[in-house]
């Protein structure tokens, strides 16, 4: 970050300006958990985060640490416990299009195609446009995804891979502000992985919306991101300490495997989470109060099962 000293021309007073550009979205303090009593389940836990205007951010974790419910947070689909959440310096009270979720299992209408999926959401979204404006738009995402050959199919008869596009496409189409992708290629096998990620980076760096992205694959998060932040282990999830990406951009997977820098960051985001993991495992451990029961130690008299006719004897 760099802080420029300038003078201000009324008063003549100097006053430092610091050229970082200010947080989109902030998090303070941001808890969540769901039920209540004793089957209360306290998911996050002190979460703060700032996500820079333009930045490219991923959040690394295990399965059931809390993701989605974190997400859910930022898109306004849930609502935080206590703290605060802006974004623009604006509390997060709801879903809004300026913020676009990809979810992590494509939710498609199953009845739309996948254009009609597409044009719902734009023209929920823009309204004002004229139809013809509109459908162009709606052809330009489809197009984007590589999918113009099955524009007119339903869901049910896409591949994996081609839902998670049109899903993609949908949520892109709206222009969000702020791009939230919630492991939005996990069900997908390696390749098609791979064309993803490459595709997501494109869209990425000609648009440069921020964009939040979770997922378990670090190799993944170091691809895309200008960030990678861990989220611990729950319950009571907290996020872990931030590693920068100085990775140059464009950035290409089958290039990176080669670089020295990626790998050291491998290592070191790798080592963080399995050690995070170890140790709540340990304290989890520690803090299980289950009482130790000493079993008596019996043997059955007679292995065989009584007769029937003994039985029936017996009623
Ligand atoms: N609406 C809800 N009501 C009750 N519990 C919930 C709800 N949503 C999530 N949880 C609980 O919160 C915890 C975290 O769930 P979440 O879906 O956020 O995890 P995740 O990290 O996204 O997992 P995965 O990697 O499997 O997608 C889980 O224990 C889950 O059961
Ligand atoms: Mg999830």
């Amino acid at each position: 970050m760099s802080t420029a000293v300038l003078t201000d021309p009324k008063t003549k007073i100097r006053v430092s300006q610091s050229s970082a550009p200010q947080p989109i979205i902030q998090m303070r303090e941001v808890c969540k958990g769901f039920g209540s009593g004793v089957t209360r389940n306290e998911v996050l836990t002190n979460i703060n985060l700032n996500v820079r205007e333009g930045e490219f951010l991923a959040i690394v974790g295990f399965s059931g640490s809390g993701k989605s419910t974190f997400m859910k947070l930022l898109a306004g689909l849930e609502t935080i416990d206590s703290g605060t959440l802006t974004m623009d310096g604006q509390t997060i009270t709801g879903p809004n299009p300026e913020r676009g979720l990809v979810f992590q299992n494509y939710s498609l209408l199953p009845w739309l195609t996948v254009r009609g999926n597409i044009a719902l959401s734009v023209n929920s979204v823009f309204r004002k446009w004229g139809r013809g404006e509109r459908a162009d738009h709606v052809e330009k995402f489809i197009e984007m995804v590589g999918l113009t050959h099955a524009a007119h199919r339903r869901p049910h008869e896409l591949s994996g891979g081609m839902r998670q596009r049109v899903s993609l496409a949908r949520t892109l189409a709206m222009k969000p502000k702020v791009l939230l992708l919630d492991e939005p290629l996990s069900a997908l096998d390696a390749m098609t992985r791979s064309v993803l990620q490459e595709e997501i980076l494109k869209i990425w760096e000609e648009e440069r919306q921020t964009c939040v992205m979770i997922t378990n694959d670090v190799d993944e998060a170091i691809l895309v991101a200008d960030r990678i932040v861990p989220l611990n282990p729950g319950p009571n999830a907290s996020l872990g300490p931030a590693f920068t990406v100085e990775l140059d951009r464009p950035r290409k997977s089958s290039e990176l495997n080669h670089s020295d820098a990626f790998k050291g960051l491998r290592n070191a985001v790798t080592n963080y989470l399995v050690a995070v993991r170890q140790k709540s495992r340990e304290d989890e451990a520690a803090t299980t109060t289950a009482p130790k029961v000493e079993l008596p130690d019996l043997e059955p008299l007679a292995m065989k099962l009584p007769h029937v006719s003994s039985l029936t004897a017996a009623k």
